[in-house]
């Protein structure tokens, strides 16, 4: 996982050179004004690393910076009644990756006759006491979706990927979305957005290593072809009916596959 230098570090260094030519003996400057610039100087800083974790306290507020106001985790967690209904008993044991899979985890937790896992497949940021108690227990992992997941095939019935996929280049998906159908035994969920939010943002490319990438559904179809993924029509149609039903349509593209064996 390619880590950005951290920017408050970078902030600090290039602030402290003013320091350097106002302390340099040739300009004699009154101590007063050298304790005045270091307290402005401290202020600021203090300021900016305030200012930068405040805005990563809050889950939701991630998640709205992710595409710049869609997150499809955060759509995920309304879909979950329509995937019962399209997947009844195949919603036995549910493994999610995505960020914030704490949180869907615990969602789906609550669901009766639902065993859930989950993958993060970036920092766990700011993780509370529930998030850190499912990763000691082991229901939620770290790991890099790049690499084979520490799952045998068919360890869960249903997968479920959010918000994951958009940070793959084509190389990485080629493996890891076959990956993810490989560990599942009736079905491979794929949440993704829409095209026509490729402004890439900082926050974004910090912390997932690249701007998110929205493809068209005429791209993904054509990329489940090449790697051998079929659509379970079965399933579209059960998910579609039950949206319907509830005149809900999703802000994310939902892709139902079969699983990969
Ligand atoms: C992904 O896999 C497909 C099918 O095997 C291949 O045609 C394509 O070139 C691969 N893409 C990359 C970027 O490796
Ligand atoms: C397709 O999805 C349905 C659930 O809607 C499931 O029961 C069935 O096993 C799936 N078919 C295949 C071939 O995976």
């Amino acid at each position: 996982m390619s880590r950005r230098p951290n920017t408050s570090r970078r902030f600090a260094d290039s602030g402290s050179i003013p320091f350097v030519g106002a302390l340099h003996p040739k300009s004699r400057p009154s101590p007063l004004l050298s304790v005045g610039l270091l307290v402005v100087g401290a202020l600021l800083i203090v300021g900016y690393l305030y200012h930068g974790s405040g805005g990563r306290s809050s889950n939701i507020a991630a998640l709205n910076r992710l595409d710049g106001g869609v997150s499809c985790t955060l759509e995920l967690q309304k879909l979950v009644p329509l995937l019962k209904k399209a997947y009844g008993d195949s919603m036995r044991t549910v493994l999610h990756v995505g960020p914030e899979t704490c949180s869907v985890v615990s969602e789906l937790l609550k669901e009766e006759d639902t065993e859930a896992w989950g993958v993060e497949p970036y920092e766990l940021d700011d993780a509370d006491g529930n998030c850190r108690s499912l990763v000691h227990k082991g229901i939620v992992r770290v790991a890099d979706i790049k690499f084979p997941l520490p799952y045998k095939a068919k360890s869960f019935s249903l997968v479920i990927v959010s918000d994951a996929v958009d940070y793959l280049s084509p190389r990485y998906l080629n493996k890891t979305v076959p990956e993810l159908a490989r560990v599942s035994s009736d079905g491979l969920v794929i949440l993704s957005g829409y095209p026509g939010h490729q402004r890439a943002k900082v926050a974004e490319v910090s912390k997932f290593g690249r701007p998110a990438k929205f493809r068209s559904s005429s791209w993904w179809v054509k990329f489940f072809i090449q790697n051998g993924l079929e659509e379970n029509e079965t399933a579209v149609k059960k998910f579609e009916q039950a949206a319907a039903k509830k005149a809900y349509k999703p802000s994310c593209q939902v892709f139902h596959l079969k699983p990969l064996h």
